[in-house]
């Protein structure tokens, strides 16, 4: 759509026609809107009694563009930030740069404005705003706008799908996975669905303290019939921002899957979800060999002894074989300091496996015990864990947060898809 049509009648008529063509439901995502006046602050407030933004958390805030800049120097930014500038249009752009300073990479920007000029749109655009709409405008034309950046057919997936495997059984990768998930769904406020891929023995409903009558199972059951709406239905909710798809633990049948299975709903999850967790059983068939090829990062799990050792390295080297231009696998080192045990110490395993060592944790039978028993995270039992940095951190890590430089006051280090352009 063009610039020229947001406020003419244009914007209404395929408004309506979407409508009437049964409208796009927008994905779990997050929404913070800086307006500068309380009508435009109605104005976008009035966009979730659209049908369309039924799964969406947006908040409106007042400050405009100071006002966003202030709060994300603290705080982690959302899916997609509007913003309203009355900002003249020859310094909107030096001042979105002081925007993207403090956002994350993959944050997407709406921009609200006053100056109805195609000069200042193409700039925009080109910068890597995703819209600029000129006011006044109706509420339909904001929705409109955000559904095509985020559900339309060519719309990218906004998920990340970040996969944990154990290098050996029982090393921790559910524990971990689960953890980080909840670690990231709390932290940023992001919806987060974890996916456990272990149909035999998987412990996310488990952990989560969770049985739903849904699963996993039945998603990948569905087949073709299977859409963002039906995986909404059947993922079960147990925690705010945190999604399941449980495993179904019988043992009746064997589970046995062809290489591509799983494609679809990890597919699908990270068109419902911007945070897609996928807990991976310790296993080395078809299907786990060509699920980890294709997502976007993974970490292995690992405990320190030589066994460990072996296979992080194996699938270490298998991954970075398998997929050269993609993001190289990450170790975390689990269960640190088991009383008598002799270990590796953990930056000559690093170095052995030639992974990034993104998180250690130490071996603590009671707090993880406990957790495990009680179907709860580390951070609800024990919220000054130490264990809990290191998820948060290794959530940061793999969502393409950099939390020290972020905390310094410094920029973070992957620019924000606005104004990428212009600075490349
Ligand atoms: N840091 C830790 N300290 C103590 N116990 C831990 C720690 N991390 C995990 N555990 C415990 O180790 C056991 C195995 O953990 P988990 O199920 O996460 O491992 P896994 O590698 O996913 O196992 P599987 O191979 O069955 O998939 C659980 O009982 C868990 O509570
Ligand atoms: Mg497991």
């Amino acid at each position: 759509m063009s610039f020229l049509t947001r406020d003419g009648g244009g914007a209404e008529e395929e408004v309506v026609t979407e409508i009437a063509t049964g409208a796009r439901l927008l994905p779990h995502i997050t929404i913070q809107a800086f307006c500068e006046q309380s009508q435009t602050a109605e104005l976008v407030d009035s966009c979730v009694q659209d049908r369309r933004m039924s799964k969406v958390a947006l908040t409106t805030h007042n400050g405009g563009l100071d006002g966003a800049i202030e709060t994300y120097r603290a705080n982690p930014t959302p899916n997609l930030i509007i913003v309203e500038t009355s900002l003249p249009p020859e310094e909107i752009l030096s001042a979105l740069e002081r925007l993207a300073e403090v956002c994350d990479a993959a944050t997407r920007l709406i921009v609200l404005g006053h100056t109805n000029d195609v000069h200042l749109y193409r700039d925009l655009i080109r910068s890597g705003v995703s819209e600029y709409i000129v006011l006044p405008a109706n509420a339909q034309v904001i929705v409109t706008a955000i559904t095509e950046l985020f559900a339309s057919e060519g719309a990218a997936p906004i998920g990340r799908s970040i996969g944990f495997i154990s290098a050996k059984g029982g090393a921790g990768g559910s524990t971990v996975a689960h953890n980080v998930g909840w670690a990231i769904s709390q932290t940023l406020r992001q919806e987060t669905l974890i996916l456990d891929l272990d149909f035999a023995f998987g412990t996310a409903g488990l952990n989560f303290n969770q049985d739903p009558p849904h699963g996993i199972a039945d998603a990948l059951g569905a087949n073709q019939k299977m859409d963002q709406t039906m995986l909404d239905r059947l993922m079960s909710k147990a925690a705010s921002h945190v999604n399941l798809l449980t495993a179904p633990v019988v043992l009746d049948k064997p589970f046995d899957f062809e290489e591509r299975d799983f494609e679809q709903i990890i597919e699908l999850s990270q068109r419902v979800a911007p945070v897609v967790i996928l807990d991976i059983p310790h296993a080395w068939n078809a299907w786990v060999r060509h699920t980890i090829a294709t997502i976007d990062e993974i970490i292995i799990v690992a405990e320190p002894d030589l066994a460990n050792l072996r296979n992080a390295k194996n699938i270490s080297d298998t991954l970075k074989a398998m997929r050269p231009t993609d993001s190289e696998p990450l170790l975390v080192l689990n269960q640190i300091g088991l009383p008598r045990r002799p270990e590796i110490a953990p930056l000559e395993f690093a170095t052995s496996v030639e992974c990034q060592l993104i998180g250690q944790i130490a071996f603590d039978a009671v707090t993880f015990g406990t957790a495990a028993n009680n179907g709860q995270m580390i951070a609800e039992i024990a919220a000054s864990h130490r264990a809990n940095e290191v998820f948060r951190n290794v959530g940061m890590h793999v969502t393409g947060r950099a939390v020290p430089e972020r905390a310094a006051g410094k920029s973070s280090l992957k620019l924000p898809s606005f104004l990428k352009r212009k600075r490349a």
